[in-house]
């Protein structure tokens, strides 16, 4: 890998870098059709990082297909697939891990604590290994881009940190890997993710300032829905994740929601830029 980064970065070609941990779907494509448009070479890393899962989550069991992951590589024109194994990315009795402090402890970090301690070490050796100009993310996991942003900027990395769009199923469930363990009752109910945030943003853009408010109206769609178990709605500034309890005309908020379908956990946002809130993302 470095070899290969050499010799194009000496050939003056810019670096895109997509890092997933496989079983991609559309919303994998569209980061990597998005690196070809801005970057003369895209490294696709392909990678299940154990770090990141809890004992007690699916690490084991999380899908894997490396074949079909390859072949709709090639057809969106990935020109590299990275995917090392575990012991070639963390090198045997390491002790140096990031940890991204108080951003990591809320929100899904209250749920999953040592997640983003996981995340962050493995981006910053992937971002070591690879050397990219520019690295794409999806916004599908908005606490993720946020907490790398500042890994980035904190540790002064050379790269642009690019957050593409949440890419949706026809019906509006966001594309996630773990979609594939739904049973097609949960497939059915799991569509009252996106059905509340498509409520909220109604709520809001017709004047509802108080952020309690509209989470009340939201999880009133969560009543009666047999196998579903609401982790968090949370409305939260976009910057830092802290709870706000008003939507002000200046901010910009990502509201946030987990939720376990049976043994499957799932996570969804919207992002809300109010109309004098910065311009952001
Ligand atoms: O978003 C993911 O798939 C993972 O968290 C990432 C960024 C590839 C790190 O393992």
């Amino acid at each position: 890998m470095r070899q290969f980064i050499r010799q194009n970065r000496l050939a003056g070609k810019s670096i895109g870098l997509v890092p997933t941990m496989g079983f991609l779907h559309q919303g994998h494509i569209s980061l990597v059709e998005a690196s070809k448009k801005e970057n003369d070479i895209t490294v696709v890393s392909i990678f299940v990082n154990p770090t990141q899962f809890a004992p007690n989550e699916d690490f084991s069991r999380y899908p894997r297909d490396f074949d079909r992951d390859a072949a709709l590589l090639l057809e969106a024109g990935a020109d590299v697939i990275f995917t090392p194994e575990a012991g070639d990315v963390y090198v045997k009795n390491a002790q140096t891990f990031i940890s991204v402090e108080d951003l990591s402890k809320i929100a899904e970090g209250e749920f999953r604590p040592t997640h983003f301690r996981g995340v962050a070490t493995i981006v910053a050796i992937l971002f070591n290994l690879v050397q990219p100009d520019k690295a794409y993310f999806g916004q599908k996991d908005a606490q993720q881009t946020v907490v790398l942003r500042r890994m980035v900027k904190d540790l002064h990395m050379p790269i642009e940190m690019v957050v593409c769009p949440i890419v949706r199923e026809a019906d509006g469930l966001a594309m996630s890997s773990r979609n594939i363990y739904l049973t097609p009752s949960q497939r059915k109910d799991a569509l009252v993710l996106s059905r509340s945030l498509k409520l909220a943003q109604d709520l809001i853009s017709n004047g509802t300032r108080d952020a309690k408010e509209v989470i009340h109206q939201m999880k009133l769609l969560y009543n009666g829905l047999q196998e579903c178990n609401l982790d968090y709605i949370r409305i939260v500034d976009a910057d830092t994740f802290m709870e706000a309890s008003a939507i002000e005309l200046e901010g910009c908020y990502f509201i946030i929601i987990a939720c376990k379908f049976g043994t499957t956990r799932l996570i969804d946002n919207c992002f809300i830029s109010m109309p004098n809130g910065p311009i952001f993302q």
